[in-house]
């Protein structure tokens, strides 16, 4: 989610490390900064905000001769976007850039405090620098003290080290989050979260692989895998095109979102699950004392996981729960009681309706919580607790990745409600848990079934409409399925409970009309499936969903057998996301900027 540069040569490196960043600039801008090392002497900037507050601040600093450095630009994870807070961490002698969750930072922390570390930040990242010096200490050299650090760290990262005690080496070190060396012919060596930051500077490149790590000192770069194995360094050669290098090879960033959403599911989920407990970190344990309600509030995608979140809360949580349209609910002259726990869902965190909602609740005095994508929104900042998705900066217009870390989060904090709320046997809690863990895999984005999709797509370019339509959760999602074909088809669609087509929209089946069913296999089949008859009689084309074949669908597109119905949902989820992307690519439309939409919506 954050951006990583790292540079080792004679050109100036200020420019070097800030041109990375600007590449990068898109992952995250709560924060950013530089270090470098010349000559045995650190300087150091950090600036909170976008990149240009760094740029001014070190504006008079220029290096010349041989220098090492490196740089990050920060989506926030833990800690407030602070310049205390900002990267690179700095020990006595030593600075670090980290990208990831350090999972055990509180127990590393604890025995650092402890041997008398001085913490000043309130990231996970400064346990690395602490570590590494308390390594460094007793052990031989840096390097040893380097892999003694790692050896310590759970969870996910991609860090860049430079230390006073080696003055012309970067050390590094990949496990789940990106990493790429780079060289050019003037022998400079380059490091980069993406390549999006190395292209114009290096030819070619190394992508290193999860529990790869090592230095480059000077011209000379030393990788081992895992059990300390020397490894071969395989260059790769660099393409020249940076939007493509940020599209990652996808045709839209939509796209490359749709296939992002296993990594970012695993992120949301890390260090949130227990065995039989979920774990919000960032939740006051009184939160929830008092409350006998939950209102919910939010606009667009939000309000459709606020939906989906409104059957998932009363099922696990017993608690009685509604759901709002922020636009509806600011002139409603809503009635509200101090016992209700009042909770926006923003991917921005700025949405005007929203905005407002979540300040109407604060001055009716109701508890009030956040789930949002962007640390230093207005909404994290305002509302009384936070619970970040943990998505990274999402371009596509037409929400995806965002969408899927709300509802994964939103399932989560049910779990967790129903534990407080005992109305959740521990065993049940520990299957859901188990079924969470499978997340990542199950939105895995299988290659036959987007070929499926793609070839489709074809058949529904025209018609008088689409009805998406489901029950239980799938309604919701329904919801979602027909907005993203809206939004960047222009087609027109809606999305409606299946067991409401009855009344009124069936009129309108013929064989132009296109119905959209959701069918999964674990909730409440023989029901959707008698709707879709129904529609099916009256000769409306049918493009079913579901893991069981369907005789009366005109095309199946058949999802995989999975252990319960909110994977469904998940698996769903992705195949309407590729549907409507395929649609709208044939449609020859600029997916990732839909005509009259915009991403942020900060106006009534
Ligand atoms: C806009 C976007 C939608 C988004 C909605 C709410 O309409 O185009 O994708 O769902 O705003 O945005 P929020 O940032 O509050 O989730």
């Amino acid at each position: 989610m954050c951006g990583i540069v790292g540079y080792i040569g004679v050109k100036p490196v200020k420019k070097i490390l800030i041109d990375g960043l600007r590449e990068l600039e898109y992952r995250g801008y709560d924060s950013a900064g530089i270090a470098v090392l010349q000559e045995g002497s650190f300087s150091l900037f950090k600036a909170v905000g976008k990149l240009i507050h760094l740029e001014e601040k070190a504006h008079d600093y220029e290096s010349s001769g041989f220098a090492i450095g490196i740089g990050h630009t920060r989506w926030a994870t833990h800690g407030k976007p602070t310049e205390l807070n900002a990267h690179p961490h700095m020990g006595a002698n030593s600075y670090v850039v980290h990208n990831g969750i350090i999972e055990n930072y509180q127990e590393l922390k604890a025995m650092l405090i402890h041997e008398g570390a001085n913490f000043v930040s309130q990231t996970d990242t400064e346990v690395i620098v602490h570590l590494f010096e308390h390594y460094l200490k007793n052990t031989p050299t840096p390097f040893d003290a380097f892999k003694q650090t790692l050896a310590k760290l759970e969870g996910a990262y991609a860090i860049l080290l430079i230390t006073g005690s080696a003055s012309d080496t970067i050390f590094f070190a990949k496990n789940g989050s990106p990493m790429i060396i780079g060289k050019n012919s003037d022998n400079e060596t380059f490091f980069g979260s993406s390549d999006a930051a190395l292209i114009g500077k290096c030819t070619e490149v190394i992508y290193l692989e999860d529990g790869q790590y090592g230095y480059a000192s000077g011209e000379v770069i030393h990788l081992y895998n895992g059990e300390s194995h020397d490894v071969t360094l395989r260059f790769t050669p660099l393409s020249g095109n940076k939007l493509s290098a940020q599209k990652e090879g996808f045709r839209f960033f939509m796209e490359k979102e749709i296939y992002e959403q296993s990594h970012v599911l695993a992120d949301t989920l890390m260090g949130r699950l227990r065995d039989e407990q979920i774990h919000f970190e960032e939740l006051e344990s009184g939160l929830f004392e008092g409350i006998n309600e939950i209102k919910l509030c939010a606009c667009g995608t939000s309000y459709h996981a606020a939906l989906t979140a409104s059957y998932l809360f009363q099922r696990h949580a017993a608690i009685r729960t509604s759901v709002e349209i922020a636009s509806e609910f600011r002139y409603r002259e809503p009635y509200l009681t101090s016992d209700t726990l009042f909770i926006v869902i923003s991917q921005s965190g700025e949405t005007a309706d929203t905005l407002e909602s979540l300040k109407m609740a604060k001055r009716h005095g109701l508890k009030t919580m956040v789930i949002c994508n962007v640390d230093n929104s207005s909404m994290v900042r305002l509302a009384d607790a936070s619970i970040l998705t943990r998505a990274g900066i999402e371009k596509g217009v037409a929400s995806t990745k965002a969408f899927a870390t709300q509802v994964c989060v939103l399932w989560m904090l049910s779990l967790y409600l129903g534990e407080i709320r005992k109305t959740l046997e521990a065993t049940e809690i520990r299957r859901q848990i188990g079924l969470l863990r499978t997340l990542p895999s199950t939105v895995t984005v299988d290659s036959n079934m987007h070929e499926q999709l793609r070839r489709l797509s074809k058949r529904y370019l025209h018609g008088h409409g689409f009805f998406f339509i489901g029950r239980d959760v799938f309604f919701p999602l329904a919801l979602e399925g027909a907005l993203k074909l809206k939004e960047i088809s222009y087609l027109h669609a809606e999305g409606y409970p299946s067991g409401e087509m009855k009344h009124g929209p069936i009129a309108l089946a013929d064989p132009e009309l296109f119905t959209i069913a959701l069918l999964p296999q674990h909730k409440l089949y023989d029901k959707t499936k008698s709707n879709v008859e129904e529609l099916s009689a009256r000769d409306s084309t049918i493009c079913s969903i579901s893991p069981l074949d369907f005789d009366k669908a005109d095309d199946h597109i058949r999802t995989k057998q999975l252990d319960d119905y909110m994977l469904e949902f998940f698996e769903m989820m992705v195949v309407l996301q590729l549907l409507s992307m395929e649609i709208a690519i044939r449609l020859g439309n600029d997916v990732d900027m839909p005509r009259n939409l915009a991403k942020s919506v900060t106006v009534e």
